[in-house]
């Protein structure tokens, strides 16, 4: 019993570094250099990955010449950019703050008051200096990613990584086996790129996981982006939207982005014997709505009222007058704090664009039923609103 369970641990976590190694080691041009993902994957499914990768560029029947890339290290590599990217603004966001006249600043701000908030911007921006913790990530459902030792982040960064306790314990392991640092004073082969990191070992749909997480370090007044990558298959639509609700009550109101990817609905239709699939289409499609149109084209869609409408039903109004409370600098309910949601990145058009590369998907055949979709995974953004 004991034995299946590891196995399905290291199949679901080793098995997508190995797409990220096979990447790094297989591909003449990589789109993302994870060498730590070759020692966190290991050989075996290494092996296994790149079997896969040649035989979906044969299935594809495309013109060789053409750069193919593993989608699941197109997604790593989009990701990554996003993250960087989101950090960055907020960095700005949090410089322009601070910069402001006190008087002009927040002039509507109920709860605290404009100095005070001004006082903080500047404090955020003194301890980037110093290269204090400033900015936080929270990787929910991590897997053994490895962006805390990949990434060119800006400073002043906190990494926490979340996971069932069976992948925690199994990526400290693989962590140290590999000579990746997981505090700042060990000398090490991969140096972190963080300031600090935390593993978390939770469930992400316990009541609970919040509460460890602000246990274990994480400051819900600091800017923070949210990664939800190859997570939300595996729950149910509802345990999804509790997820988000969790997140928008952790989150500060302008300082939260969560990026999350995401299989459009009329890939997963293809598919009517994919349960986590349509699980997944039906969260989507009550938290922004759908986000493919009838022409199969990805839409962009303002988030905030059906997730307003979603929430409502769930929250009772003893809970909506005490999370209202709570965030205090705003008058309407957290429900409302949701920014549009946009589907920032199609992989595969993303890929093409970026790149003049196709994306392989070695699993096209277990969503298709035999036939390689064009579009397979995007990344949906959605900002917190201040
Ligand atoms: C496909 S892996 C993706 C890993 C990583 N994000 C990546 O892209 O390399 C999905 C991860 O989600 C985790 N996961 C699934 N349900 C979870 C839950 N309820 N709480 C926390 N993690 C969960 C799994 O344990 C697994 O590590």
């Amino acid at each position: 019993m004991q034995e299946d369970l590891e196995d399905r641990v290291n199949r679901t976590c080793r098995g997508v570094a190995a797409f990220r190694a096979v990447e790094l080691l297989y591909n003449p041009a990589p789109i993302v250099r994870d060498e730590l993902s070759v020692q966190l994957a290991g050989p075996q499914y290494i092996d296994v990955i790149k079997k896969r990768w040649e035989e979906a560029v044969q299935r594809s029947g495309c013109d060789p010449a053409t750069p193919h890339h593993l989608l699941f290290a197109a997604r790593a590599r989009i990701i990554d950019d996003m993250v960087i990217q989101e950090l960055q603004q907020l960095v700005a966001h949090s410089a322009a703050a601070a910069a402001q006249p006190e008087a002009a600043h927040h002039p509507t701000t109920r709860c605290s008051s404009p100095s005070k908030e001004n006082h903080h911007h500047q404090q955020q921006q003194q301890q980037q200096q110093k290269g204090d913790v400033c900015l936080q990530v929270v990787s929910v459902g991590c897997g053994v990613d490895t962006r805390p030792w990949r990434l060119a982040l800006p400073s002043g960064v906190a990494w926490f990584d979340v996971d069932q306790q069976p992948v925690i314990s199994l990526k400290h392991k693989l962590l140290a086996e590999a000579g990746a640092q997981q505090q700042q004073q060990q000398e090490v082969r991969f140096p972190l790129k963080c300031s600090s990191y935390t593993a978390l070992a939770a469930d992400a749909t316990s009541s609970s996981w919040l509460a460890d997480l602000a246990a274990a370090g994480f400051n819900q007044t600091l800017p923070t982006v949210w990664v939800l990558e190859g997570l939300l298959y595996y729950l149910t639509p509802e345990q999804g939207a509790v997820l988000f609700a969790d997140i928008a009550a952790a989150g500060s109101p302008g300082k939260c982005v969560v990026l999350a990817s995401h299989i459009p609905a009329c890939n997963l239709e293809a598919n009517r014997s994919c349960p986590a699939g349509h699980s997944l289409a039906g969260l989507f499609k009550s938290w922004v709505g759908d986000l493919v149109g009838s022409d199969g084209q990805l839409l962009q869609h303002d988030a905030t009222a059906s997730l307003q409408q979603q929430q409502q039903q769930q929250l009772t109004a003893a809970e909506l007058q005490s999370s209202s409370t709570a965030i205090g600098s705003s008058s309407s309910s957290r429900v409302c704090r949701w920014g549009p949601a946009e589907v920032s990145a199609d992989l595969a058009v993303l890929l093409r664009e970026c790149y003049n590369a196709e994306a392989l998907y070695p699993y096209g055949l277990d969503y298709s039923g035999g036939k390689q979709l064009p579009e397979v995974e995007c990344v949906v953004t959605v900002r917190l609103e201040a």
